[in-house]
């Protein structure tokens, strides 16, 4: 990994200078192969990129931008051939796609069963939301990377989404290792994110008018009622109950806050574990939250697999990251409808 302690801004795409661009895609390129966190342009926002199947990668931006809670991630890819390797597009994908992008349309979509991008970018769910920008600089920068790259905007949690450089190093200096400069964002609100896990349905408003995408599909979208929160997988629970919590929930029911584990329980554990004779899996052996973060939902999969009819969960510290584990594991041991 090459966290440095600085920021470092190179110039991308900003005059007549082919070979300073050439260079400074090249190290961001490096830098998210190497695990690392790249602020790029998009025509919408600066979006703070990582490599999409890279788990730590993804824990660690969560942390950068102080997430209160994994928000499921976009993935950015370069176009709709690389969109269908991580989706399952129908004829109404197919339509949007081949209309919008490239552009600043989002789309909710089934995620593949061999879909490569880590659990934690999606938060757990079965679905996955891409776009594939039209701005230069983030073309070049995911043509030189060669696969997916998740970004969120490139803001801390609760601030507005970043149009320049100067935003993003306002909000993240020291926190991420690179920014792309090209200039002001042209279009400076977010994508428009439409649903198409059953009734199309427009989950945010955004940089593509609902009405073009209406006139494409031939009919209306659905539309949630709004909600005072960014949150799009609320909204989606809301018009769908049931079909994003139950992501969270294994089979097996979940003990938190458990000490020692006892017979015919799986244990995730968490730091030191207990010698235990049934399944085990550590969240970090090190305690480390970043690493915990990263495994968490592959591992409570993988314990529900088992065959466990229940899973003891050791206790996981609240700061940092800590805070977003307790929550999704306190929905894991909810008690199911
Ligand atoms: O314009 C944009 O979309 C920018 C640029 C950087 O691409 N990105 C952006 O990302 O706005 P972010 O993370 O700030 O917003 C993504 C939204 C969140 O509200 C998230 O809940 C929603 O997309 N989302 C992601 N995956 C989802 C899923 N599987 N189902 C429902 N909503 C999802
Ligand atoms: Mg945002």
């Amino acid at each position: 990994m090459t966290v440095e302690p600085g920021t470092r801004v190179l110039k991308a795409c900003t005059g007549p200078d082919v070979a300073e661009t050439a260079e400074a895609i090249r190290a961001a390129a490096a830098c998210l192969k190497a695990g690392g966190l790249v602020a790029f342009p998009t025509e919408t926002v600066y979006g703070l990129g990582a490599d999409a199947c890279h788990g730590e990668a993804i824990a660690r931006l969560y942390a950068a931008k102080g997430r209160p809670a994994f928000n499921p991630l976009i993935a950015h890819v370069s176009d709709v051939a690389a969109a269908r390797q991580l989706a399952v597009f129908d004829t109404e994908a197919e339509k949007l796609a081949a209309a919008f992008w490239p552009g600043p349309l989002t789309l909710v979509l089934p995620k593949r069963p061999d879909c490569p991008v880590a659990a934690l970018a999606l938060a757990g769910l079965d679905s996955i939301a891409i776009r594939v920008p039209s701005h230069r600089t983030a073309r070049a920068l995911l043509a030189a990377f060669g696969g997916p790259v998740v970004a969120p905007s490139a803001n801390r949690s609760g601030h507005v989404s970043p149009t320049t450089p100067a935003h993003v190093l306002a909000d993240l200096r020291g926190r991420i290792d690179l920014i792309l400069d090209d200039g002001p964002c042209a279009v400076g609100v977010e994508s428009t994110i439409v649903a198409l896990l059953g009734a199309p349905t427009l989950l945010r408003p955004g940089g593509l008018p609902r009405e073009d995408i209406e006139r494409v599909l031939g009919h209306a979208l659905v539309t949630p009622a709004p909600s005072d929160t960014d949150d799009a997988p609320k909204k989606l629970e809301v018009i769908s109950p049931g079909m994003l919590a139950s992501h969270y929930a294994p089979k097996a029911r979940v003990r938190l806050e458990a000490t020692s584990p006892r017979e015919g329980e799986a244990l995730l554990a968490f730091g030191a574990a207990p010698a235990f004779d049934g399944t085990v899996l550590n969240l970090s052996p090190r305690g480390d939250l970043i690493e915990a973060a990263a495994n968490l939902f592959s591992h409570l999969r993988a314990l529900d697999a088992s065959g466990a009819t229940a899973i003891a969960v050791m206790p996981v510290p609240h700061d940092g990251l800590g805070d977003a584990i307790n929550d999704r594991l306190s929905r894991a041991a909810a008690p199911k409808p």
